[in-house]
C-alpha cells in the first residue's frame, strides 16, 4: 500500500491527517467505574493506535443521562474533562489527532445506569431491546418522552460538551447522530410520535440536530465537527426502515451543504437491506451525490475496498473499527501488506488490559 491513496495525506478544515485511515469509534467500557473518567489505561490504548490519520474516540456520553453502557466515559464534568487530557496529550505526543464522539443514549438506557429514572426519548416507546448492564443484560423500559424544556437541555448539553472537548485538547469533535440513540430517535418515525415543532415533517424530526449543531458552533468552529449517519440499517437497535428514512436523510444531508464541517461519516447497512423496502444498500455512492464535503464511511472495509472507494471518488476517508482492536499497528500492516490480527470478542467489553492494549505491534 506504500503510494496508495488510503496513506497519502489529507485536509480536514485547517488540520492535516497523515493518512485517511480513521480509526472509528469503539465502545470498550474501560473507564473508571465511579466517575466515568478515562484512565491511563484508555490513554496507553489511544497512544497504541495513533498512526491512524485521525482516531474518533469511542462514545462519551454529553450527560449522565446519556450514559447506556458500563463503564464508558462522560465528557460533562470537571474531573471528566481533565482526565481526557492525558489521552489528547499521549496521542499527540505521537504525531497523531484525535476527536471525540458525544453521545447520549436516549432510551437505549436503563433505570439501573440512571439512578433508577426513566431513560428520555422523544416520544414513550420501548425499543424492546436488550442493555448489557454489569447484572446482565436487561429488556429495555418505557422511556419518558422529553418535555421541550429536557430537549432544550440535551441540546445545550451537547454545547457544553464541545467545549469541555475542547478544554481536554481533542482536536475536534464527532456527534453520534446515528445507530439508534437520542438524535437518531428523533429522525424516525418509529421512535417519534411527536406533534410539537420537534416531530411529524422530515423538519421537525430532523430540528434537534441542527440545533445541536448551531448551540457547538458557539465553542467550536464548524470544521471542527464531524457528524455520524447511519441512514440504511434495518432492526438495528430498535429501529426500522420505512418509506420516511431516506428522504429524512436526504434532507438533512443537503442540509449539511449550508456548514463547513469537519466531515460527514456515513455507515454503510450494518444489517442485511437487501430484502427491506425503501433500503439503500450503498449509502456512500448515494450521498456523495448530495453532500458536498468531505466524506468518511464506514463497515466492513478493507485495505483493497478502502482503497478502491477512494481511488473511486465516493469518499475521502475510511474508518475501520473491529480491525483496529487487535492491531495497534494497522496503518504499518496496511502500508507493508501484513497479516492482520483476530480479535478476542470475549475481551470486547471487559476490564483491564487483556485484549485491550496488549496486542502485538509488528512494527
Ligand atoms: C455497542 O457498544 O454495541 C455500540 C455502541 C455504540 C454504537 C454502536 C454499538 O454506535
Amino acid at each position: 500500500m506504500k503510494n496508495s491513496v488510503l496513506n497519502s495525506p489529507y485536509k480536514v478544515g485547517d488540520i492535516t491527517l497523515r493518512n485517511r485511515i480513521v480509526m472509528a469509534p469503539l465502545t470498550r467500557g474501560r473507564a473508571d467505574n465511579d466517575e466515568n473518567v478515562a484512565t491511563k489505561l484508555i490513554a496507553e490504548y489511544y497512544r497504541q493506535r495513533a498512526t491512524a490519520g485521525l482516531i474518533i474516540s469511542e462514545g462519551s456520553q454529553i450527560s449522565p443521562m446519556g450514559v447506556g453502557y458500563v463503564n464508558t466515559p462522560g465528557i460533562y464534568s470537571k474531573e471528566q474533562t481533565h482526565a481526557w487530557k492525558q489521552v489528547t496529550e499521549a496521542v499527540h505526543e505521537e504525531g497523531g489527532k484525535i476527536f471525540i464522539q458525544l453521545w447520549h443514549v436516549g432510551r437505549l438506557s436503563h433505570p439501573y445506569f440512571l439512578n433508577g429514572k426513566l431513560p428520555l426519548a422523544p416520544s414513550a416507546i420501548n425499543p424492546h431491546h436488550s442493555i448489557r448492564t454489569p447484572e446482565g443484560n436487561k429488556m429495555s423500559v418505557l422511556p419518558k418522552e422529553m418535555s421541550v424544556r429536557e430537549i432544550k437541555e440535551v441540546v445545550r448539553e451537547f454545547g457544553l460538551a464541545a467545549s469541555n472537548a475542547i478544554e481536554a485538547g481533542f482536536d475536534g469533535v464527532e456527534i453520534h447522530s446515528s445507530n439508534g440513540y437520542l438524535l437518531h430517535q428523533f429522525f424516525a418515525p418509529c421512535s417519534n410520535f411527536r406533534t410539537d415543532e420537534y416531530g411529524g415533517t422530515m423538519k421537525n424530526r430532523t430540528r434537534i440536530m441542527f440545533e445541536v449543531l448551531d448551540q457547538m458552533k458557539m465553542y467550536i468552529p464548524e470544521n471542527r465537527i464531524g457528524l455520524r449517519l447511519n441512514p440504511s440499517s434495518h432492526d438495528y437497535h430498535g429501529l426500522t426502515i420505512d418509506k420516511e428514512t431516506l428522504p429524512t436523510f436526504d434532507y438533512m444531508i443537503e442540509r449539511l451543504n449550508d456548514y463547513d464541517l469537519a466531515y460527514l461519516h456515513l455507515s454503510e447497512p450494518f444489517t442485511d437491506v437487501s430484502n427491506v423496502a425503501f433500503a439503500e444498500p450503498n449509502i456512500a455512492i448515494r450521498y456523495r451525490k448530495i453532500y458536498n464535503g468531505t466524506l468518511m464511511i464506514n463497515k466492513g472495509f478493507t485495505v483493497e475496498t478502502g482503497n478502491q472507494i477512494i481511488e473511486d471518488g465516493i469518499a475521502d476517508l475510511v474508518a475501520f473499527g473491529v480491525p483496529f482492536i487487535a492491531n495497534p499497528d494497522l496503518v504499518y500492516r496496511m502500508k507493508t501488506g501484513a497479516t492482520l490480527s483476530l480479535p478476542d470478542k470475549s475481551t470486547y467489553y471487559t476490564t483491564g488490559s487483556k485484549g485491550y492494549t496488549d496486542y502485538a505491534e509488528l512494527d
